[in-house]
């Protein structure tokens, strides 16, 4: 069976989609320096499948280290998780973010192409569809102009990606475009487990729910949508580490470069995912209505007929099941991975 790379596989998605693999029988390398993670999420995986996994402290800036690391394991396929992902740190420190999440990838390049590995897949973002493209999103759009950063970096990626593909028939890209992945693995022993004061809006409402936090500000609601609150596509973190498997066993028989939208298609506002959180979970979350957040857009959510179509993708879970499994990690882990 083949043996898949996950760069900054102790994060969030990554220990999500390092279970996935495992339970499809798919073997497991991670490299992380853990800059935003903890080698606690590795083991709670291998308790969650029974299984082992290969564990590197590694900066994936390292192109020395990634090579060993290739020549040593003989990775057949790699997932690119690793980067920095704080919108608002980015406009603050833009040059270590370009640095941090360009170097990245250019170094995994470099390493792959001097051992031989062929096949990458790398977590994008609906950011790159920018301000002006219509929603539903869908992969034929431009790639627009980007608010931040942070989305970028994305935009940047996918295209040394694309330039990289073009420059060597050999090399098989998929771009994984991401909505807003929430939720958490149902056993709730893993989950996302943000450093200080979160910036996305489920750990916030969890962090609230929990006592960690007194009150939730909803950025804004004089939006043009039903409730005047913004809307997302908010999708279960285990669809989406479903989603990779899908897309490891496309690229081993697939040459080129594909792009697909990862999300359910379904928009659900602030205010909704507040009323579901509560209602689902039988907890308050104090919140109060503030200004809007600069860069947000009112609304947008993904066309995902692509991935149900080619990779054979599907959500199967519910907003229901979000709430629930956000909160079930929270509540076992109310101080994420730290004791
Ligand atoms: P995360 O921070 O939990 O995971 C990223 C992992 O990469 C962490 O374990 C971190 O320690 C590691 N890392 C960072 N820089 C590294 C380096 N130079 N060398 C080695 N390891 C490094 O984030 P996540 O939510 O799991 O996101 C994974 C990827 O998906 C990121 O690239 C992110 O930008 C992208 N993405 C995330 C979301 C989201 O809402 N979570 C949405 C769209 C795209
Ligand atoms: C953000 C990033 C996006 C990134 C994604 C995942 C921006 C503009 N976009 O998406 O590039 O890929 O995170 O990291 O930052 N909200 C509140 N109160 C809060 C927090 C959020 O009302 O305390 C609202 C926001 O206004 C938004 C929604 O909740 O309408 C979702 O916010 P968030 O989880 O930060 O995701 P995005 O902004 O969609």
């Amino acid at each position: 069976m083949s043996n898949i790379l996950l760069a900054g596989g102790a994060g969030y998605i990554g220990s999500h989609t390092a279970a996935a693999l495992l339970d499809a029988g798919y073997d497991v390398v991670i490299a992380d320096n853990f800059v935003n993670s903890s080698p606690k999420s590795v083991e709670r995986v291998e308790q969650i499948t029974g299984k082992q996994i290969v564990l590197y402290e590694a900066d994936v800036r390292d192109a020395d280290a990634m090579k060993r690391i290739f020549r040593e394991q003989k990775i057949d396929a790699v997932i690119h998780f690793a980067g920095l992902k704080a919108v608002g740190e980015s406009v603050q420190k833009p040059i270590m973010y370009y640095r941090k999440n360009l170097d990245t990838v250019l170094s995994l390049l470099d390493a792959m192409q001097e051992t031989g590995v062929n096949n990458i897949i790398f977590s994008s973002s609906a950011t790159v569809y920018g301000e002006k493209n219509p929603i539903p999103y869908l992969e034929t759009m431009p790639r627009g102009a980007c608010t931040n950063p942070y989305s970028w970096t994305k935009s940047m990626t996918e295209q040394i990606l694309e330039d990289a593909a073009k420059a060597d028939p050999e090399l098989s890209v998929i771009l994984l475009r991401y909505f807003n992945p929430i939720g958490a693995h149902p056993s709730g022993m893993i989950g996302e487990d943000p450093q200080g004061i979160p910036n996305n809006l489920m750990p916030y409402v969890t962090q609230v729910a929990v006592g960690k936090r007194e009150c939730l500000t909803i950025f804004g609601n004089d939006y043009p949508t039903p409730d005047g609150t913004c809307r997302r596509d908010y999708i279960h973190v285990v669809d989406l580490a479903r989603g990779h498997v899908k897309a490891i066993d496309y690229i081993m028989q697939h040459k080129g470069v594909a792009v697909f939208n990862l999300g359910t298609g379904i928009p659900y506002s602030v205010t909704e995912i507040v009323e579901t959180f509560e209602r689902v979970n039988g907890v308050k979350v104090n919140h109060v209505y503030g200004p809007r957040r600069a860069g947000d857009l009112p609304e947008f959510y993904a066309n995902s007929d692509k991935a149900r179509e080619v990779l054979g993708w599907q959500t199967e879970k519910t907003l229901d099941d979000m709430c629930r499994d956000s909160w079930n990690w929270q509540k076992q882990n109310p101080n994420g991975y730290r004791v």
